[in-house]
């Protein structure tokens, strides 16, 4: 499945009208107004709001719930697999997901395997991504509100299926408390000092 932004056709029509002055000869009573109508109609990039989603075999029914809830959420689903409960390695799945959210194509990242920890790994070592290991709803909650973490991963062995959905809607539905007015400079001065760290390290950081 290729992740995608859509063109989508935009059904409005705006009117403008043009008035050219139109003098011959500096003649004034030749002087006329062309009115002009016409109508801009669209074509305009829609940017859906996209999640992308991934698991290995021990994360996959999770995962497919977890696709449900999302849809209903009002979000779009890009999906990176695994499609079945056949063994399978993590990090095929979770390098997809984390690159979606580094290159925009997502807004943010789920990642489910067995512990939610191979995934989490795996996610954090893409330059840009901060991925948080979520098994209960306050790491959530925090890991959107003060780390403005970008993937979520959670532990399909872990977890009942009702605590991964309230993990889930907690995640997406909380905002970074980055707002310098309510007293949020400080989380983005600690985000700031991640990033350094990650460019001292990932030289080649494309
Ligand atoms: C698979 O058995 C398991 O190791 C994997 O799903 C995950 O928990 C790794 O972190």
């Amino acid at each position: 499945m290729k992740p995608s932004g859509r063109l989508k056709p935009i059904p409005s029509r705006y009117p403008m009208d043009i008035w050219l002055d139109a003098d011959f000869n500096g003649c004034s009573s030749c002087r006329i107004y062309v009115r002009f109508r016409f109508f801009v109609s669209g074509w305009r990039k829609v940017k859906e709001k996209l999640i992308a989603i991934g698991s290995d075999h021990a994360g996959f029914d999770l995962k497919e719930r977890l696709k449900q809830e999302i849809e209903k959420m009002g979000y779009r689903v890009i999906d990176f697999g695994t499609d079945s409960s056949s063994s399978c390695d993590y990090p095929d799945f979770a390098r997809p997901v984390a690159e979606a959210v580094r290159k925009g194509k997502a807004e943010k990242g789920v990642l489910v395997c067995g512990t939610g920890v191979g995934m989490s790994i795996v996610a954090n070592k893409i330059p840009g991504v901060r991925a948080a290991l979520c098994n209960d709803i306050t790491c959530a909650k925090y890991a959107r509100a003060h780390n403005d973490a970008n993937v979520i991963t959670m532990g399909g062995r872990l977890l009942k299926e009702d605590e991964a959905l309230s993990i889930l809607r907690m995640f997406l539905d909380t905002e970074f408390e980055g707002d310098a007015r309510s007293g949020g400079e400080r989380h983005r001065r600690r985000l700031a000092k991640v990033d350094e760290l990650e460019k001292h390290y990932f030289k080649r950081n494309t």
